[in-house]
């Protein structure tokens, strides 16, 4: 039985980012999860961990960057990412507190709006979105790359759905 009575919400530290990896299977994103706690430094992100019992169970990031959107420039959004709880804390209601808190410290800076990008096939991802008030507003190809642990280039191809809320 998991006690999730003791969830705690708090930023990511430098002392975090290895048990961001979870015993391995996201080691590959080592390098975008040290990019995250630079740009943590620099004001441009916010990183949540969900900890239980000193053990952090989940996460989400939250880009400041700007957003572009059919050539308008839109400096008011924040961009939820990294979003996961690991499998035996699901259904907790751990995920709904960490969107809560990214929200939160979105509107905390005058962002006015959030979005997020879910994975076409992650139905149970998107009707929690919906439950918080998310809708789709475009389809996305989630083509990206990135540079893995062993300094080898990956390539994700993911089409997504990309949703928003106003704050
Ligand atoms: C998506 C994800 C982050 C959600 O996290 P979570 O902690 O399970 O989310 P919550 O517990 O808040 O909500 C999930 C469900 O539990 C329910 N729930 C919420 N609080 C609850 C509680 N206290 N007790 C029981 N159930 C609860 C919610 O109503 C929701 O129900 P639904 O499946 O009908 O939508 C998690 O499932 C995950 O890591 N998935 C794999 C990675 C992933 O898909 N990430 C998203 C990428 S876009």
């Amino acid at each position: 039985m998991i006690d999730t009575s003791h969830v705690l919400i708090r930023h990511v530290t430098e002392a975090d980012l290895l048990a961001l990896e979870w015993e391995g299977e996201y080691r590959k994103y080592r390098r975008i999860y040290r990019r995250a706690m630079e740009d943590a430094r620099r004001g441009r992100r916010i990183l949540f961990v969900a900890e239980i019992g000193g053990e952090i169970v989940g996460q989400i990031f939250v880009q400041l960057s700007h957003y572009r959107s059919n050539q308008e420039h839109i400096s008011s959004t924040g961009y939820l990412q990294s979003f996961r709880i690991k499998p035996p804390f699901r259904n907790h209601g751990i995920g709904s507190r960490l969107i809560y808190q990214a929200e939160k410290a979105l509107k905390e800076r005058g962002f006015k709006r959030a979005i997020i990008a879910v994975a076409q096939h992650n139905h149970d991802a998107r009707r929690l979105y919906e439950r918080h008030g998310y809708s789709i507003f475009r389809e996305d190809p989630g083509e990206w790359s990135f540079i893995d642990d062993q300094g080898l280039p990956q390539h994700i191809s993911e089409p997504a759905y990309l949703m928003e809320k106003q704050l």
